[in-house]
């Protein structure tokens, strides 16, 4: 059923601007007219505007808006990413659904896109406020033949794929806060999580989830996060379309991680770090064991931050508490 429509919609975009006859759709799909015309009804439904001329046959006229599995698909050219997708117009969290999807095999590039998460999840067992229709709550399952331990590297490509896309698309100047938050004028805009199955030597699987505010208000924001987080309506002051960013970030994220599989961690990092926020000043770091100030280098190849000591001395950490926005 699923993929006679897509068919039908392919069919119908291939013929551009004009009719494409119902006995012609009936013929490539073989089935019946009238199975046709139910198709056509379908699409409406999903905010395809089709336009039906008895003489000549059917045309789109417009695309929707909406998200659907059918309009994420149309106009996404890639070779390997969302060639599976799993849209929801409400879920508990699209990482669930991609877990229950992974462990039973769903392929490498498989997306699950929401339109509102009722227990969206964040990093350290924080929630995620996922209005619904109002930002992109997306989850990426991945097969990456790499060791576990290079794991958090798809986290900072992923910040890197973002950045890109905003500013190249959305013409604002991002910055990542290490290890992975993105930052419009110093609030959060975008949050990463990236979880994982594996063994010793082997990754089963990788689910990336993405939540990037688009189109809420300030007032949309709850009140506790609203004066650390933003949204590219307030950043840009217009609305943007959910599905086109969610295209260009398959997009951008299949070209990003295909070099990555090449060439390996170095691009990545060098763009990572020409993001990133705070780099080459002083920053205030609090370990267990440790208070002090030190200038943030960059990244290392594992994630680890790096930093230089007032001494001199060269450090890698993996964990620690930084008060970033202290002076
Ligand atoms: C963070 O704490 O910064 C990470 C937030 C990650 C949110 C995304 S939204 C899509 C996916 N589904 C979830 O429940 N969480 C991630």
């Amino acid at each position: 059923m699923e993929s006679t429509r897509n068919k039908l919609i392919q069919l119908l975009a291939d013929s551009s601007e004009k009719y494409i006859s119902g006995q012609l759709l009936s013929d490539e799909l073989q089935i019946s007219r009238s199975a046709i015309w139910k198709h056509m009804k379908e699409l409406e439904k999903d905010g395809y505007q089709i336009e039906g001329k008895s003489n000549k046959g059917y045309r789109i006229i417009s695309y929707p808006d909406k998200l659907s599995e059918n309009t994420i698909r149309w106009g996404l050219e890639t070779n390997w990413i969302g060639k599976s997708i799993i849209h929801k117009e409400s879920t508990t969290s699209t990482q669930h659904i991609a877990h229950d999807e992974a462990r039973n095999g769903a392929a490498h590039g498989t997306i699950i896109i929401a339109d509102e998460q009722t227990n969206g999840k964040g990093r350290m067992n924080r929630s995620w406020f996922s209005t619904k229709g109002k930002g992109m709550w997306l989850s990426i399952i991945l097969r990456p033949k790499i060791s576990p331990l290079q794991a958090p590297q798809l986290t900072l490509l992923t910040a890197t794929v973002l950045a890109d896309v905003l500013h190249s698309y959305c013409n604002v100047q991002p910055l990542i806060k290490w290890p992975n938050d993105i930052l419009l004028h110093d609030k959060k805009i975008v949050g990463i999580l990236t979880e994982m199955q594996a063994e010793q030597d082997i990754i089963n699987y990788i689910v990336i989830g993405i939540g990037l505010n688009v189109n809420q208000s300030k007032d949309d924001l709850p009140e506790e996060i609203s004066h650390r987080a933003t949204s590219l309506l307030i950043e840009t002051e217009k609305e943007h379309s959910i599905k086109a960013l969610i295209q260009e970030i398959l997009t951008t994220f299949e070209k990003s991680y295909d070099q990555y599989i090449k060439n390996g961690f170095p691009e990545i990092k060098q763009k990572w770090e020409s993001y990133g926020f705070k780099i080459g000043e002083e920053i205030t770091i609090k370990t267990l064991k440790d208070h002090f100030r030190a200038i943030f280098l960059g990244i290392e190849e594992d994630g680890a931050l790096r930093i230089k000591r007032m001494d001199g001395s060269i450090e890698k950490l993996y964990s620690a508490e930084i008060d970033w926005f202290e002076k």
